[in-house]
């Protein structure tokens, strides 16, 4: 696949920087950059707490993926974190696999612990952490890269991506 004219998704659990290695690499890249959660609080002039508290769960799942379809059309090619639970859904799933590169940005428990504020993620709260993760990695190992953003720093992580992203067409071809 040639990734210039493509997105690049970047997909994971809560807390393994998804949005500010998003942003990073954007700027590098010189490409827009779309937080699917940004812009869920943004259109709906709600934040996702407020968002899960008054409508619930499936109302958030079905906005986040009309987004992620609308977002995935859009032929201006972006940096796209996406919301941790958003692959779940097996359509967006399939169209972000279409419409650009997918990385997995993975990330140890103990540090996702230590990053996240729970107060900003509903499901930090009232979901068991490791049982929610096992049933994201399906999804989430769906990608072309899987890259550990345990211990390094979200500079070195888009350093990292920089690198990948040019040799990514041999990479790519090897895993076809
Ligand atoms: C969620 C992750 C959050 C946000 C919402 C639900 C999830 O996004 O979409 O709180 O289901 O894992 P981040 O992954 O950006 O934290």
């Amino acid at each position: 696949m040639e990734w210039r004219n493509k997105h690049i998704y970047l997909c994971g659990f809560m807390g393994s920087g998804k949005t500010t290695i998003g942003r990073l690499l954007a700027d590098r890249l010189k490409r827009p950059f779309t937080d699917t959660d940004e812009q869920i609080e943004k259109i709906s002039g709600q934040s996702i707490p407020a968002i899960f508290e008054q409508y619930g769960e499936p109302e958030f799942r079905r906005i986040e993926k009309a987004l992620v379809r609308r977002i995935a059309a859009d032929n201006i090619p972006s940096v796209i974190a996406l919301g941790g639970g958003s692959l779940m859904d097996e359509e967006s799933l399939s169209v972000v696999r279409a419409t650009g590169l997918l990385v997995f940005l993975d990330c140890s428990m103990d540090r996702i612990i230590e990053r996240v504020n729970p107060s900003s993620r509903p499901l930090f709260k009232t979901e068991r952490l490791t049982d929610l993760l096992n049933q994201r990695l399906p999804g989430y190992r769906q990608a072309s890269w899987i890259l550990d953003t345990s211990h390094i720093s979200p500079e070195q992580t888009t350093e990292k991506l920089m690198v990948w992203l040019h040799e990514v067409k041999s990479t790519i071809e090897k895993s076809l």
